[in-house]
């Protein structure tokens, strides 16, 4: 089981700093993260693409322990978007490998920490073999409340936004004063999760690449040039300090 930070982090480390800076009781709920980088850090390195996928599912070990040890209730990780099918076929094929062996191999961590696993994106377009892994796992972790971890595979904001309204149009009933912002909320993937908090995206590109479009009306976005594969806690702790230091106003004039 993961414990809490004791002996998790240094005294006196860079990470000790941070943590010290960071009030655990004002920690971002939500944190979602747009996984990006993988490509160039193998290039830089002489190496193929996907050995910077590999190196990145080392990063996503590093980042759900972090998260769950701080006590983040959920984390979303953007894993594969609809737009990725776009790739060589090698590489999205060895994508989806990689993350099945990553849920052969790691799903007892989810187990026994506590977390529970939710898939968010289009399940039908998901190769078969790895959809049913993936949901033995969401089945097997369910009932787990430490934290949630969120994987966003197959997924795109506006497909998202456009499944809700096929759902609207064809289950309910002809009454638009119905629809509300919170229950078109609870037509969505994240139907129950709370909206982002955070926001971060590695490798210094400033887009959302149609991630959580309708989640992220308020999210604060951090950005860091860090590749995914070189990014460690002590990043995601910088993350957290910048993020305590931002004053969250929602249209009003005072902080909320
Ligand atoms: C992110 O890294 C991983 C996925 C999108 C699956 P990239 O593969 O996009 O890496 P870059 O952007 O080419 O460096
Ligand atoms: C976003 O990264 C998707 C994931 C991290 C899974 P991309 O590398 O696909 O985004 P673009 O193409 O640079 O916008
Ligand atoms: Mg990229």
């Amino acid at each position: 089981m993961f414990e809490s930070l004791e002996g998790y982090i240094e005294p006196g480390s860079e990470e000790d700093v941070l943590v010290r800076r960071i009030d655990l009781t004002r920690l971002p709920r939500h944190v979602a993260v747009i996984m990006d980088g993988n490509g160039r850090w193998a290039k830089q390195r002489g190496l193929s693409r996907i050995e910077g996928h590999r190196a990145g599912s080392d990063s996503v070990r590093e980042i759900v322990e972090a998260s769950a040890r701080l006590g983040v209730k959920v984390l979303t990780l953007y894993a594969f978007s609809k737009e990725n099918w776009r790739r060589p076929r090698r590489e999205v094929s060895e994508l989806w490998s990689l993350l099945r062996n990553y849920l052969k191999k790691d799903a007892h961590v989810l187990m026994e920490n506590d977390l529970r696993l939710l898939v968010i994106g289009q399940k039908n377009g998901i190769p078969k073999i790895v959809l049913k892994e993936l949901e033995r796992v969401e089945r097997e972790t369910a009932v787990n409340g430490r934290m949630t971890v969120v994987l966003a595979l197959n997924y795109g904001g506006r497909s998202e936004i456009v499944d809700a309204v096929k759902r609207i149009l064809r289950e309910r009933g002809t009454d638009p004063d119905a629809l509300t912002e919170e229950s078109f909320s609870g037509l969505l993937y994240t139907a129950s999760l709370p909206d982002p908090d955070l926001l971060i995206r590695t490798s210094g590109e400033l887009r959302v690449s149609n991630f959580l479009l309708w989640q992220i009306a308020y999210a604060e976005m951090w950005v860091t040039p860090v590749l995914w594969p070189d990014f460690r806690k002590k990043h995601f702790l910088q993350a957290l300090v910048e993020y305590q230091q931002r004053e969250r106003r929602f249209g009003d004039i005072r902080p909320r």
